[in-house]
């Protein structure tokens, strides 16, 4: 084994495009080489107001969905945070640690509390440190995500360093992020200048790993393109163009050189026809898998419980340990 990974998901809606060419397929790979712990973070998920019949079956689609991707829950831990407590209790002790400014400066708040910024809740505000404490209640070593998170691990990666030095110790790891693969930044559908994303209001800004065939190919022909003849990369000019592209080379496994090459002169339509066969190939069987799993919501409940234990095996001691360096009396 070389490390120990954490990862994390949100339970906001159906997995998209996005997370499986960002973060998840390589979670998937991942597993063999390094020990894994994937989480449902449905405490994140709470920083913006969620229905709570749709939070719970959310998190087991997304447990689904991770399972049918490749996720083994026999070998790699996958839970849903709120049943790890170590999370929360650890996120106060950093939230000590964490000056008010490095908060400030984090894009994503500004972005999600926008105009409502005097209104946001203060877990929306203080989101970072509940995902530094998801990641170093485990001293993960490694933390595969997409580009959006890149920020926020530099935050955990602080926040390690400001309490091992503010206590003389060398407890926490700095956990290295790792950013992968061709489609760090899997763009709109729709605008190919806004990041593929959940909360986006237009489901034809997004393939969804719940579509069907139909839907899925019919999204990427509706797929936003532009008047150039053939197709190329150049996310400044042709940001459609290149996010396709993108898209067809992580799912194809392919450089994305290879496939520019390919289709250089080939016209939108016949180039979009063939990325809808390919999503459709290698897409399909995930959504008809995480179909099966859903029919069974006591099985989903059974995994994420075992995880659970597993995950707070790992947690609750090394909580114990900061607890004991901070100062706090146990009985
Ligand atoms: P979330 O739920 O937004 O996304 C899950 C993973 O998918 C990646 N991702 C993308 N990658 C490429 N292109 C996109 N359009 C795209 N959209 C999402 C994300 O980068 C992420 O890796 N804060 C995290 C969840 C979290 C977490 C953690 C992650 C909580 N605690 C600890 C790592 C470690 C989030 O909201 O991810």
């Amino acid at each position: 084994m070389s490390g120990r990974i954490f990862s994390g998901v949100q339970p906001t809606g159906a997995l998209h495009l996005g997370n499986y060419l960002g973060a998840i397929r390589h979670w998937v790979r991942l597993q063999q080489d390094y020990e894994a712990i994937y989480c449902i973070v449905d405490q994140h998920a709470i920083t913006l107001p969620q229905d709570p019949k749709e939070l719970r079956g959310a998190t087991r689609e997304v447990a689904a969905a991770l399972i049918a991707c490749g996720i083994d829950p026999t070998h790699s831990i996958l839970f849903n945070q709120s049943t790890v407590t170590a999370h929360s209790q650890l996120a106060w002790v950093l939230m000590c640690q964490t000056p008010i400014g490095w908060l400030n400066r984090m894009t994503q708040f500004k972005e999600k509390a926008g105009k409502q910024r005097e209104n946001a809740s203060a877990g929306l505000y203080t989101y970072p440190v509940l995902m530094s404490a998801d990641i170093l209640a485990y001293n993960a070593t490694h933390v595969p995500v997409g580009e959006d998170q890149k920020q926020h691990l530099e935050l955990a990666r602080d926040t390690a360093g400001a309490f091992n030095r503010q206590f003389g110790v060398e407890f926490f790891t700095l956990p290295e992020p790792m950013i992968l693969g061709e489609a760090t930044r899997v763009m709109s559908l729709r605008d190919g200048t806004k990041k593929m994303s959940k909360s986006d209001t237009s489901d034809y800004s997004r393939i969804n790993l719940t579509d069907d065939a139909d839907t899925l190919a019919q999204k990427i022909r509706k797929a936003k393109s532009d008047p150039i003849e053939g197709v190329s990369f150049d996310p400044e000019k042709r940001p459609e163009a290149s996010n396709l592209l993108t898209i067809y080379a992580a799912l194809a496994d392919r450089p994305r050189q290879a496939v520019e090459d390919e289709f250089a002169s080939a016209n939108f339509s016949t180039f979009k026809n063939r990325l809808a066969e390919l999503c459709v190939e290698k897409l399909s069987p995930i959504t008809t898998e995480m179909r099966r799993l859903l029919a069974d919501p006591a099985e989903i409940d059974r995994i994420l419980d075992q995880g659970a234990g597993r995950a707070d095996a790992i947690a609750g001691p090394i909580l114990r340990q900061v607890y004991d360096i901070v100062g706090f009396r146990q009985g």
